[in-house]
This record gives structure tokens, C-alpha cells and sequence, in this order.
């Protein structure tokens, strides 16, 4: 016997019963997305592999390990996006939205894909909503973008149950010397770093301070902070950001730890993070690369962006019960037809009520079925209205129309006052 085939590990399909709250939640986002002013941009899924070598940066681990990359028919190599901000630089570059120094505030949805171990809230096919704002260099965007996440989550009902991340990396100067002081300490202790931290000591020694290890976060206490190293400007922008936020009453934690997976942030960086979700509990993240586009070979754009993840927010969404009860309304109506020739004018009366009313959602009965099983697949759609179109009621031009909801009884509606009669009954 054949194989079942099934799909990839840790790439999930999004079955009928879980499409109302992804909706829902895509639907709130642009929505935000409008009310402030921003525009959709959409982006290929395959790229070159080197825009993201190249922007994300050799030694993180989403490039060294978990990119999807494979030659094509003309040995090109290409990589299925890992994430979006890469995508977007290389796109408003390409089409010179950024010349001149014009302002480009910019939102994306879609999947993303990364080589990770699957677990809870962490996938290898998963999805992102993001944000991407160009040529605005002060804090104030910095405060804009973190203000409007948290209108989202008061929206959604979650802003209890999650907690704002936030930190500066400091300009790329004050980041190299900070990252020799931190090697030049942790040098002193190599043999007591887990053995990732090793690694990363020559690769990436920021992001050692993300290490879970118990005994290389003992060490780090000791450690030298990037807060010493930030240089004025950086200082500066932090205090604006605080400020603003402040100003807002949004609440925040300094973490200097969070140093964030991803190369090209300097200054800002920030996360929300839940306790409600186990280990993967950063549902938004982001930060400032005001590095990125000269490094594409653009002129000096300042760039800042978030990006969250909707497997997160969906997980977040049902663990604390906030999924709207409302998401898949039923059908107002069922329409029933027993015979070809009802069948036919069903049809064609069906959608005349959809061209008169165009709220209306309204079941066609297909297969036919007698009396009783038709009825039963009415009942069960969930409708409030049977319609009941027969040779008698064909003849007479007429349709029944029958409460399913209470003990009203069934009256019979001239074809030509339906659409007035149902237009009642429509929420
Ligand atoms: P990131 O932190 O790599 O940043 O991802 C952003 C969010 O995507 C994470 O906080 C998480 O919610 C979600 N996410 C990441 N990986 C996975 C996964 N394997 N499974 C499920 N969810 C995941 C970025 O991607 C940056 N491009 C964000 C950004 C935009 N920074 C500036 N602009």
C-alpha cells in the first residue's frame, strides 16, 4: 500500500474551523493599519538568498541554520523568506519609494519560513504581520509603532496578559566596543559557558546574552552592560522614546539583555512578551536598522519595523478565551427544493434575493434529498429560516417561508415580496 501522504513537519494547514479567528485577526490588523495612515505593500516569497545573507547577516542563526535555500533550474540560489523586513528594504530600494527622503510607512501578511525544531508556537511554515517605516529617524515613530501594537491588543482583549520589552543597541560603534568588552569578559570564563555560548563568543557574542543556560546567566550578572557603552545620540533617542511612552502611559521594562536574533537593529529594540504561552512567548517583536539600507547599497535611510506572529496571537487569542463568539455568523436562510423544476427556479430565485439583498447569507439545498433530509440539513446549517420551494408552490409562484428558531408557523410569500419580507430578518 501506498504511503499517506502528509504534510511537512512543522508546516500546519489552517482547517475551516480556524480560518474565523485568523480572519479576524488579519481583518483587525489592516484596520489598524488604516486608521493610522499606513499602506500594504506585498512581497514575493523566494528571494535571492543572498538579500538575506546579506541583511539578516552570516553568524545569526536564521541564516546559518535555518533557511530554506535551494538552487533553481539556473542555479540560482534561492531562500523562501525567513522573515520580512529584508524583502521590504530590497522592494522600496528596487522601486525607489525611499528617494528623496520620502517618508514610506509600510504594513505585509504572509508566511515565513524558518528551519527550526516545531513546537508550541513555533513552526517551520509560520506567519507574520508586519510593519516597515521608512526615513523617520526621531523616537517619535519608534513610540508610534509600539502605541499602536498596544491599541491591537486592547482591541483584541489581550493587554493584561502581555508586557512590553524594551532596550537600545546603541549606534554600530558603540556596539563594537561594547561587543569587544563583553568577549574580553567572557574569554575569562570560557569553560564555564554552555557549549552554544562557546560558539557564538567567536560568531555572535551578543546574543549570548539570550542564552537560557542557568550557568552562563550567572556569569552574565557580572558582565559589562551595553548601557554603558551607548553612545549620546542613542542615550538621547532612548529618553524620547521613554518619554513619549510616558506621555502615553505605556508600561515598559528595560531589559538590556534583549539583544533581539537578527543583525541589522541598532538603537530601539523592543518585544512583546506573554507568560501565557509557554517558552515561545514573544508575540511581537522589533526595532530600528538605520544600517540596513546603505548596506543594500541604498543612501542612508533610517528604517524601523515590528513584525508578530500570528500562530502566537491565535494560541494567545484562545488560551484566554477572547475569541469572539460572533466570528462565523449562520446562514439566514435555508433554501429547500424537491423536484428538477424547483430545483431550477431555486436557483434563479436565489439569486435575485442575493442581488436584492446583499447581506443576505443564504444556503442553496444541493443533491436533493426528500422532505425530511432536507429539513435536517436546514436544521443543522444553523439557519434561522427555512425556505420551501415544492410543484405547488411553483405553480403559484410562491415560497414557504419557515422559522427554525421558534414555534412560529410557516407562511407562504409571494416570489415577488420575498426580498422585502426577508429584509426584516437580516442582522
Ligand atoms: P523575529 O523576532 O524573528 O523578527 O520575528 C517576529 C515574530 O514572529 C516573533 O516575535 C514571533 O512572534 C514570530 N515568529 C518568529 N519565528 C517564528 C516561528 N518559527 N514560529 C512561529 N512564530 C514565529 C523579525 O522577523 C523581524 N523581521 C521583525 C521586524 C520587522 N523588525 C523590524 N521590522
Amino acid at each position: 500500500m501506498s504511503k499517506t501522504l502528509q504534510a511537512i513537519r512543522g508546516m500546519n494547514d489552517i482547517l475551516p474551523g480556524q480560518t474565523p479567528v485568523w480572519r479576524y485577526l488579519e481583518t483587525s490588523f489592516a484596520r489598524l493599519l488604516d486608521q493610522y495612515g499606513y499602506s500594504e505593500i506585498r512581497l514575493p516569497i523566494l528571494e535571492f538568498t543572498e538579500l538575506f545573507a546579506r541583511g539578516i547577516g552570516e553568524g545569526t542563526d536564521v541564516v546559518d541554520k535555518e533557511m530554506y535555500s535551494f538552487l533553481d533550474r539556473n542555479q540560482e540560489s534561492l531562500t523562501l523568506r525567513p522573515e520580512g523586513t529584508a524583502g521590504c528594504v530590497r522592494a522600496v530600494l528596487e522601486h525607489g519609494l525611499t528617494g528623496g527622503g520620502q517618508v514610506q510607512k509600510l504594513w505585509y501578511a504572509g508566511p515565513m519560513f524558518r528551519y527550526e525544531k516545531p513546537q508550541k508556537g513555533r513552526y517551520r511554515q509560520f506567519h507574520q504581520m508586519g510593519v516597515e517605516v521608512f526615513n523617520q529617524p526621531g523616537p517619535d515613530i519608534d513610540a508610534e509603532l509600539i502605541i499602536l501594537t498596544a491599541r491591537l491588543w486592547k482591541a483584541l482583549g489581550v493587554s493584561e496578559a502581555v508586557s512590553l520589552q524594551l532596550n537600545s543597541l546603541g549606534s554600530s560603534e558603540a556596539r563594537a566596543r561594547y561587543r569587544d568588552a563583553l568577549v574580553a569578559y567572557l574569554q575569562q570564563h570560557f569553560d564555564q559557558l554552555d557549549e552554544d555560548s562557546q560558539r557564538r563568543l567567536t560568531s555572535n557574542p551578543l546574543r549570548i546574552l539570550d542564552s537560557k543556560n542557568a550557568q552562563t546567566q550567572s556569569l552574565l550578572v557580572e558582565a559589562p552592560t551595553l548601557f554603558e557603552y551607548l553612545d549620546e545620540e542613542s542615550k538621547a533617542h532612548f529618553e524620547g522614546l521613554k518619554a513619549r511612552l510616558d506621555a502615553v502611559g505605556i508600561a515598559y521594562e528595560i531589559n538590556p539583555k534583549l539583544v533581539r536574533g537578527l543583525d541589522y537593529y541598532g538603537r530601539t529594540v523592543f518585544e512583546w512578551v506573554t507568560d501565557k504561552l509557554g517558552a515561545q512567548g514573544t508575540v511581537c517583536a522589533g526595532g530600528r536598522y538605520d544600517g540596513l539600507i546603505t548596506q543594500f547599497g541604498g543612501k542612508p535611510t533610517p528604517g524601523v519595523g515590528f513584525a508578530m506572529g500570528v500562530e502566537r496571537l491565535v494560541l494567545l487569542l484562545e488560551t484566554l478565551d477572547c475569541v469572539p463568539k460572533s466570528l462565523t455568523p449562520a446562514p439566514h436562510a435555508y433554501l429547500c427544493a424537491f423536484g428538477e423544476p424547483a430545483e431550477q427556479a431555486a436557483l434563479k430565485l436565489a439569486e435575485e434575493l442575493r442581488n436584492s439583498l446583499p447581506n443576505v447569507r443564504l444556503l442553496v439545498n444541493l443533491g436533493g434529498g426528500s422532505f425530511k433530509s432536507q429539513f435536517k440539513k436546514a436544521d443543522k446549517s444553523g439557519a434561522n429560516y427555512a425556505l420551501i420551494l415544492g410543484e405547488d408552490e411553483l405553480a403559484k409562484q410562491v415560497i414557504g417561508l419557515k422559522p427554525l428558531r421558534n414555534d412560529e408557523p410557516q407562511q407562504l410569500v409571494a416570489w415577488a415580496d420575498l426580498a422585502q419580507q426577508m429584509a426584516d430578518y437580516l442582522n
